[in-house]
């Protein structure tokens, strides 16, 4: 295995992860082992410490990784044609992000939606980190006029009686997964356990896991090779049990890189996504630099399908980023915006929008998937190619 030198760390950095995984050895110390579900929870949300709540910097140049909206604002065009489409249809209404980064999507948004002259009542952003809240807020008062800022609202919570669109992008692959071995159909939870040499990866045997397990894997056409190690998300359903309870009507559209079930859990992916950034070096040891490296999974649609329709949302469509955004006109769009450059930032802009819409870049890495609720839309972003008969 080829060994990946990471950048090391600042002093501010050094307390973070020292502070955190002192806390997290004293823990197994006195419980035993920790699941990993636990683990990366306690890594990413740590109050104070946690990766996306310790102030320090996540997304961009100088943070860890880059994500579709920062590369290029057509992404925003086309999700802004899909929200217009439903708040013509209930007539009126909010949009909802969740998990806005930077807010950079929430601006871009809201200028093409004002462009369609079809602005939400308000831009509401529900986000866990206060930092990125900061940058939003600061993006937002920077870069959109005084009527549009003014629509934007910060919510710590969901929103009571929601009616309009929501918007999930990279929000579920955040979310804390547990991690599973299959040796021969056994079985194992891996969990993190630490003892004078570090942290390291242990298996325990756990019913409940192994129940959940074998069901997710009845999916898998072809038998597991020996070894095999993958993750579920535990907080997908309870996530969207909680959600149903306060959207009343609209659409939720999630955007993420994963794909669905049956892929998931192939043979050729024998082990797992559970991955790290730091410095934007990705590597695979979720044991070192707690709470200042980023970590995530891809996301099982299948589930995501499962738990939003069994909170009553009605899955409206799955496919590709490349498709999603051709089928809103995404090529128009993006003549339309660099008509006028100069060749160089001609030239720039499109090669940005290529590494977002490209099938081997993040265009088929990544999938959209619509869900709504007491409505029955047609949906232009599903129109060709929609894919929710593998899910
Ligand atoms: C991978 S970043 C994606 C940021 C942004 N959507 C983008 O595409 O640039 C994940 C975002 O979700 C936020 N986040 C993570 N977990 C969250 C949760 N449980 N609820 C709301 N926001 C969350 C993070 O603070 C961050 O803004």
């Amino acid at each position: 295995m080829a060994i990946i030198e990471l950048p090391g760390l600042s002093e501010i950095q050094q307390q973070i992860c020292s502070d955190l995984s002192a806390g997290l050895a004293e823990q197994i110390a006195r419980q035993g082992p920790m699941s990993f579900a636990e683990y990366m929870h306690r890594c990413l949300y740590e109050p104070g410490l946690g990766y996306y709540v310790n102030g320090l910097s996540k997304i961009g140049p100088s943070g860890d990784f880059i994500t579709a909206p920062e590369l290029s604002s057509d992404l925003a065009a086309c999700v802004a044609a899909q929200t217009a489409e439903v708040l013509s249809l209930i007539g009126h209404g909010d949009v909802l992000e969740f998990g806005g980064g930077s807010g950079r999507l929430a601006v871009d948004v809201l200028r093409a939606l004002d462009e369609r002259q079809c602005l939400p009542h308000r831009y509401l952003l529900l986000d866990v980190s206060a930092d990125l809240k900061q940058l939003q807020k600061e993006l937002v008062n920077t870069e959109l006029p005084p009527e549009l800022a003014s629509r934007v609202e910060w919510v710590d919570n969901f929103v009571d009686d929601f009616h309009g669109v929501a918007i999930a992008n990279e929000l579920f692959d955040a979310f804390p997964v547990e991690r599973f071995s299959v040796n021969h159909g056994d079985v194992q939870q891996i969990c993190v356990d630490y003892d004078e040499r570090g942290f390291r990866l242990s298996e325990v045997e756990n019913r409940e896991i192994t129940a959940h397990v074998q069901r997710l894997l009845a999916a898998s056409k072809s038998d597991l090779p020996p070894d095999y190690h993958s993750e579920f998300c535990p907080v997908m359903a309870p996530w969207w049990a909680s959600l149903s309870e306060s959207f009343n009507t609209g659409l939720l559209i999630a955007l993420d890189y994963g794909c669905e079930r049956s892929r998931y859990y192939s043979p050729l992916r024998s082990s797992g996504s559970t991955r790290c950034f730091f410095q934007h070096t990705q590597h695979s040891d979720p044991l070192i630099y707690q709470g200042v490296q980023d970590i995530t999974a891809d996301v099982d649609f299948t589930a995501v399908a499962e738990a939003a329709v069994a909170s009553q949302f009605a899955l409206e469509g799955y496919t590709s980023m490349t498709q999603f955004m051709l089928s809103l006109g995404v090529i128009d769009h993006h003549k339309v915006q660099t008509d006028g450059m100069a060749e160089k930032e001609r030239i720039a802009a499109t090669g940005r929008l290529k590494q977002v819409l490209m099938p081997e870049e993040m265009g088929e890495r990544f999938m959209v998937a619509g869900f709504s609720r007491n409505i029955d839309p047609v949906l232009r972003g599903f129109s060709a190619g929609d894919q929710s008969r593998l899910l």
